[in-house]
């Protein structure tokens, strides 16, 4: 049976954070964050330090483990520096289960709330290692070792041919989020459609442009907010659930409480049109 695990309002973000990145995501929980999205990837991410900061936090009695939402992971080799966590050479089932095992050495934990393909190993559709890593992923989480599974970085073409071939669906969607394809609107809608989470990153970097747009601007006024709260309010509207990998304890503070920032249907249309 597919588990539906709680979906969190917001994921905290840890790539490119590096040696901060075990006091920033101590700040972000302590801010209030209970959702966090890092990967084995040490090019990226520096997985080992959120299991430093998610260490300090249990000790000093501020969380517990089964209240935070930790989501990790697999990257293929690709994807990678030298700094690898599995053997290479080994088979791709393998990678994945070495991957899991460091991951769950690096968070303290022996569950990942979900636990992701960062990306499939071509852009041009789903492959047959994809369809490897996947069943490898499906043995993780049956073993306990995730609740759920997501896939990163996918077109709907992939999504379509994973349909075709797969028993089983992601749980989750996170992809790159860009105004210029309508908020990646195929795939939003491929998901709503079928039950499955969109998970938003870059809302803010991808789209620069929008914080200044005067929907925006003029919404942030209203409701006494800044540009990047009504941005990500928007996505939440859109049934987004979105990421932030601010280091700002302000922008932490504002991002959780975007909340609050009132939205008329007419101007979520508005911001999902405005490509054109
Ligand atoms: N699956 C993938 O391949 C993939 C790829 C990229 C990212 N991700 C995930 O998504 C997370 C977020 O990455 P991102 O690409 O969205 O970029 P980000 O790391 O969240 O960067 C956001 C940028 O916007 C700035 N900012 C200004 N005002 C802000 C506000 N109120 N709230 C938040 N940020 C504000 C931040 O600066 P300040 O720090 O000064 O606030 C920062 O420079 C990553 O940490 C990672 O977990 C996944």
């Amino acid at each position: 049976m597919l588990e539906t695990a709680a979906v969190p309002d917001f994921l905290y973000g840890t790539a490119w954070k590096e040696e901060r990145t075990a006091a920033l995501v101590e700040l972000a929980v302590r801010s209030g964050f209970r959702a966090i999205d890092t990967a084995n990837q040490r090019r990226h991410y520096f997985e080992a330090g959120v299991g430093e900061a998610l260490a300090a936090l249990y000790r000093a009695g501020v969380i517990r483990r089964e209240h935070l939402f930790l989501q990790t992971k697999f990257t293929y080799v690709d994807g990678q520096d030298h700094r690898l966590p599995y053997d290479p050479e080994a088979s791709l089932s393998t990678q994945v289960a070495q991957s899991m095992a460091s991951s769950l050495e690096h968070l303290g934990t022996p569950w990942v709330d979900s636990y992701v393909l960062h990306g499939p190993a071509s852009g041009m559709g789903w492959s047959k290692a994809d369809m490897e890593v996947w069943a490898a992923m499906r043995k993780e989480r049956d073993a306990g070792r995730a609740k759920v599974l997501g896939v990163s970085n996918v077109s709907l073409r992939h999504l379509l041919q994973m349909e075709a071939v797969e028993e089983e669906m992601p749980r989750f969607v996170q992809n790159r989020c860009f105004v210029r394809t309508d908020w990646d609107r195929d795939v939003r809608e491929f998901c709503a459609a079928r039950g499955m989470v969109y998970q938003g990153f870059s809302l803010l970097t991808a789209n620069m442009g929008v914080l200044g747009h005067p929907l925006v601007t003029s919404v942030a006024a209203r409701e006494r907010a800044t540009p990047a709260q009504v941005v990500f309010r928007f996505a939440r509207a859109l049934g987004m659930l979105p990421l932030t990998g601010t280091s700002d304890e302000g922008h932490m503070r504002e991002d959780l409480d975007c909340s609050r920032v009132e939205m008329s249907g007419d101007e979520v249309r508005i911001l999902e049109g405005l490509a054109g």
